[in-house]
Parts: C-alpha cells; sequence; structure tokens
C-alpha cells in the first residue's frame, strides 16, 4: 500500500476495511440510482474507481457492469457535458458492438460516422463530433442522447453512468450565466436527466451515480429545485473508525520501514479518528518528509505540531476554499463558529445567540454551517444531540494555531 495523498486510490492501495463501501455501492446499484454523500476528502472517488476497476479486473464473461465514468470538474456548459456524455456513449456501443443499432438510433446525419466507429480511435474523432455538435441546443442533445441511453436496456448487462463532481459543474455553469439564466438552464438540464430515471422500466438496465452531493441537494434548494434529485437513493461514506485509523498507519509504517513507538501510533490514530483516511496520509508524509526511520511518541507530537503551525502542509486547502468560495460576512462567520468549537463541541442555536445574533442573519448562519459541514471541517454529532464539533481532532488542532487560540493542548 502506497501513500497517495490527495488522489483516488484503488486496488492495493485501497484500505481493505473500507471495502465493504464498493460491495454496499454494488449492491444499491443492482436496483436504483444513486446520490453519494459525503464531506469533501472522505473516498467518494475512490469508491466509484475501485468499483470500476473490479468490474474491469473480470473476466469479460464474469462482469455484471459496464462502467461509464464522467469527471465533470472541469465542464462549463451544457454542452459540454452532454458532448462528454455522447462520446462516453459511442465508445460503450462501440465496445459493445451494437454499431448497427447505433445506425438507427442516430438517424440518417449520422449514418456515416456511425459506420466507422469501429474502425476510428476516439481521440482523432473528437475534432470531427465537436464540428458536428458544435451549435446543438439542449432539445437536440436530448433527441440524440435520450435513445441511446434507453436503448441500453437492450444490452447484456447493466451500466452504470457515474457524474463526478457533478454540482461542481453546476457550479461552473452559475458562472457564466446571470441568475435567471443559470436557473433556467439549470432547471431544463436537471428535468431532463429525472425523467431519464423517470422512464426506467420493472428491471432497467442502466442506473446513475451522481457524486460531490451534499452540495448538490444545497444547490437545488437554493434555487428551488430539489425535488429533481428526490428520487435518488442516498449513499453515506461515513468517517472513519479508529479501527480504520490504525489499519492505514500501520500498513503505511510497513510500507515505507518506519518504527513507531506504540504510544506515537496511537496518538496519530486518536487525532484522525471520525475524519477521513486523507489525514492519516498526511500525518504520515510528515514523518517521511524527516528522511528519519524511528519515531518515539515525542518526536510524532513535535512533527505533527510543526506540521500544523507551519502551515504550508495538505490541509490548507480547507481554508482556501472557504476564502473563495464564501463572502466576506460568511467567512466572517465561518471564522466565529470554527474558533469557538476549539473550545469544545456546541449547540448549534447557542453559538449562533451566544455570539453571532444581530452580527448576522440566521439563514447566513446556517448555510455556512451546511458549508462548513459540506467541506468536511465540522459535523453535527448524532451521538450528542447533534451538537456541531470538529470531525476530527487533527482539524481542530490546526485551527486553533489559525485562530490563534492560547493554551493550545495537543
Ligand atoms: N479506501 C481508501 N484507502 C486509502 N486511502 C483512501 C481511501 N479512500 C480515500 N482515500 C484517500 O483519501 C483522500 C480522498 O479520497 P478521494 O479523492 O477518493 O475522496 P473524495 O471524497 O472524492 O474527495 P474530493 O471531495 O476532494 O473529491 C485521498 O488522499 C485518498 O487517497
Ligand atoms: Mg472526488
Amino acid at each position: 500500500m502506497e501513500n497517495i495523498t490527495g488522489y483516488p486510490v484503488t486496488h492495493k492501495d485501497y484500505l481493505k476495511t473500507r471495502l465493504f463501501l464498493v460491495t454496499e455501492l454494488k449492491r444499491l446499484l443492482r436496483k436504483c440510482s444513486v446520490i453519494i454523500e459525503a464531506p469533501r476528502r472522505f473516498g467518494k472517488t475512490s469508491v466509484i474507481k475501485e468499483f470500476l476497476r473490479q468490474e474491469n479486473a473480470k473476466k469479460e464473461e464474469k462482469r455484471e457492469f459496464n462502467v461509464l465514468f464522467l469527471e465533470l470538474e472541469g465542464e462549463e456548459t451544457v454542452s459540454d457535458f452532454c458532448l462528454k456524455l455522447f462520446k462516453e456513449l459511442l465508445n460503450l456501443y462501440r465496445l459493445r458492438k451494437k454499431i448497427d443499432a447505433l445506425s438507427r438510433l442516430l438517424g440518417n446525419t449520422w449514418n456515416a460516422i456511425a459506420a466507422r466507429l469501429g474502425k476510428i480511435k476516439l481521440p482523432g474523432f473528437e475534432v470531427e463530433l465537436r464540428e458536428i455538435t458544435g451549435d446543438y441546443t439542449l432539445p437536440e442533445w436530448k433527441e440524440k442522447i435520450t435513445p441511446m441511453i434507453t436503448h441500453l436496456n437492450s444490452f447484456d448487462r447493466k451500466t452504470i453512468i457515474v457524474f463526478d463532481e457533478f454540482p461542481d459543474m453546476l457550479m461552473n455553469f452559475k458562472k457564466k450565466q446571470t441568475k435567471l439564466d443559470y436557473k433556467n438552464t439549470t432547471d431544463s438540464f436537471t428535468a431532463w436527466l429525472r425523467s431519464l430515471r423517470q422512464i426506467q422500466v420493472e428491471g432497467c438496465k442502466y442506473q446513475f451515480v451522481f457524486c460531490g452531493s451534499i452540495h448538490l441537494r444545497k444547490t437545488l434548494e437554493e434555487i428551488g429545485i430539489s425535488k429533481r434529485i428526490n428520487d435518488l437513493e442516498p449513499f453515506v461514506i461515513p468517517p472513519i473508525k479508529s479501527e480504520d485509523a490504525r489499519l492505514l498507519i500501520e500498513c503505511l509504517a510497513k510500507k515505507y520501514k518506519l518504527e513507531i513507538e506504540e504510544a506515537g501510533i496511537a496518538f496519530m490514530v486518536e487525532k484522525i479518528t471520525e475524519g477521513s483516511l486523507y489525514y492519516g496520509q498526511i500525518l504520515v508524509k510528515a514523518l517521511r518528509e524527516t528522511s528519519e526511520k524511528n519515531f518515539s511518541v515525542d518526536k510524532v507530537k513535535a512533527i505533527y505540531e510543526a506540521m500544523l503551525r507551519r502551515g504550508n502542509h495538505d490541509l490548507n486547502h480547507y481554508h482556501s476554499r472557504l476564502e473563495e468560495y464564501l463572502s466576506h460576512g460568511e467567512n466572517e462567520c465561518s471564522k466565529v463558529i470554527l474558533k469557538h468549537l476549539c473550545s469544545g463541541p456546541a449547540n448549534e442555536k447557542e453559538i449562533y445567540d451566544l455570539l453571532l445574533y444581530g452580527k448576522s442573519p440566521y439563514e447566513q448562519f446556517q448555510s455556512v454551517v451546511n458549508r462548513l459541514i459540506y467541506e468536511g471541517y465540522i459535523s453535527r454529532d448524532i451521538h450528542d444531540n447533534g451538537n456541531l464539533r470538529f470531525v476530527a481532532p487533527i482539524l481542530k488542532d490546526w485551527w486553533k494555531f489559525k485562530a490563534g487560540v492560547t493554551n493550545v493542548r495537543l
């Protein structure tokens, strides 16, 4: 197992105790479309990629699913999205040797292209596709893509179409358009995607995965169309348990021949439990950066503290994202909440009444809290009356340094 910090992992790099997530995802996908709900860096993309890998590793005749994986972070318009989906579908029809069906579905103007699909490598094909589809509107795209999707019902195995970073794409639409245009586009676009799921019949052979999702719910709520996704089955990725944290650290220590005193391991485990494996990866990275091999508990603590104080580490994107996405008022509000939580879990309403009443409208406060949850900073602790707290101690310790909280005790 390698220490792959910040990138999705599969196969030997995928922690064994988390493989149950892949099994659970498969189980859901046999019967419905899914929305993956988890904060940032919790392992959403990794679950999907490991699922994809497991399918591809099987012998052709043993495969249960065709999986189309669309990474949408950089797509800026509905047309970009449609072209990407269209290409993936063309490729699937090619691989499954369904080119005749494709000619029938696409109509005369596309016959020539469909006929050549089998011989053409897709990259060279792209320019031509862009030329033909350059001025397609959403209704024209729908006319092409909808039958290609419903026809998946005649394939011998199920097709799963994954939209990773879907909400980020919607955010890109927002940046490019006026508020009204954005609302209209998103409305008709998500209505179409929903209609594709509604025409699914009994024993339907295609399902969708929407990923990046708590944010997606909020994004659609803000423009009043959250009903567009209320048919999707939520797939929750839970935070890690201490067993997961320990196994990750022990596996990585073995791989890189690091000798860590038991109390040092326990210290690391405690700091990252209830968070994500990502935190474990960055701790191991910090140990490795010292080029040493033996770590007493005191040394582990010193490295931990130095890493958090230094600031130029892999936690920084948590902060820079807030700077980027929150308005000045929201940002100030987030700092008050986070600073308060440095001294321990707290009740949401009490934080507002005590610190923000009269300074920030309640709706703004709530939207900031939800944003901090989606960003993976804080969570509502269901075992503690829904009180807010930092997701894991490592984030709390880091924020203590950032917020200048005195008496920091690690
Ligand atoms: N099962 C796992 N085993 C080991 N490491 C994992 C596992 N799942 C996730 N990670 C690690 O956690 C980090 C986040 O993983 P991933 O990119 O899959 O999460 P994500 O939820 O898609 O993140 P983002 O919100 O940034 O899209 C990565 O560094 C990845 O290597
Ligand atoms: Mg991801």
